[in-house]
């Protein structure tokens, strides 16, 4: 996490913070997401050599980044089930609805356009401006890298986590698809960072009591991430 702010800078942090844990539960995520995206996007900004001010609004980004969806309170987004079109549509407004609620928090610009650009796709059919390549900013960018790693990672009721390797196996086959691939490429050189730890090892642990669901690659790489 990102140290040597202002007093007052740190005290957003924790007001920030708590956003973070109320959207966290909304999602239903078992441990925390917000944190450890942020975490991750840090250590990918640092090895891009972002200044401090770009490093901070990224990690004030990634803690709010699905502050829209908290907003909008829709009972379909934990929904066993895949998404109708109509809900498809509804859900992809989140990007927007969190860009005027971060402005609203008092949010500085930076922060409230990487909130509205966390799921622009590389190849320009992302949403809710379709930006393609280098129109999308390399702090979004790196966002949807760790938003996505960490969504794979981690456990929700109705999705298991995927491991470690299953995750980067899936960041590199959507390379210059979704995903920057200077990007992935960079996410790969990460290492001795235990937000990099799939929870899906925590589940192997307990395989005693109860079975575990194996994800084949198939699941994985349907696996719905809006
Ligand atoms: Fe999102």
């Amino acid at each position: 996490m990102m140290r040597n702010f202002s007093a007052k800078e740190a005290d957003f942090d924790e007001r920030v913070l708590k956003i973070a844990r109320v959207i966290d539960e909304f999602e239903s995520y078992r441990h925390s997401h917000a944190t450890r995206i942020a975490a991750l996007a840090d250590a990918l900004a640092q090895k891009f050599n972002f200044a401090l001010h770009d490093r901070y609004s990224l990690q004030q980004a990634a803690l709010v980044h699905d502050l829209g969806e908290f907003v909008m309170n829709r009972d379909y987004i934990k929904s066993n089930r895949p998404l109708r079109e109509d809900e498809r549509a509804d859900v992809q407004r989140h990007t927007i609805i969190g860009e005027q609620e971060a402005a609203k928090r008092g949010l500085n610009r930076a922060v409230q356009l990487l909130v509205r650009w966390h799921h622009e796709w590389w190849n320009g059919t992302g949403y809710p401006d379709a930006l393609q390549c280098e129109q999308i900013p390399l702090t979004a960018r790196i966002l949807r890298v760790a938003d996505t790693y960490c969504a794979l990672t981690d456990e929700r009721p109705y999705n298991a986590a995927v491991s470690e390797a299953q995750a980067k196996c899936y960041l590199t086959g959507w390379a210059g698809i979704e995903f920057d691939p200077n990007v992935v490429k960079a996410f790969l050189s990460l290492e001795d960072l235990t937000e990099l730890e799939s929870f899906a090892d925590e589940k192997k642990n307990q395989l005693f009591e109860e079975p575990v669901e194996t994800v084949e690659n198939k699941e994985l790489f349907d696996k719905e991430i809006y």
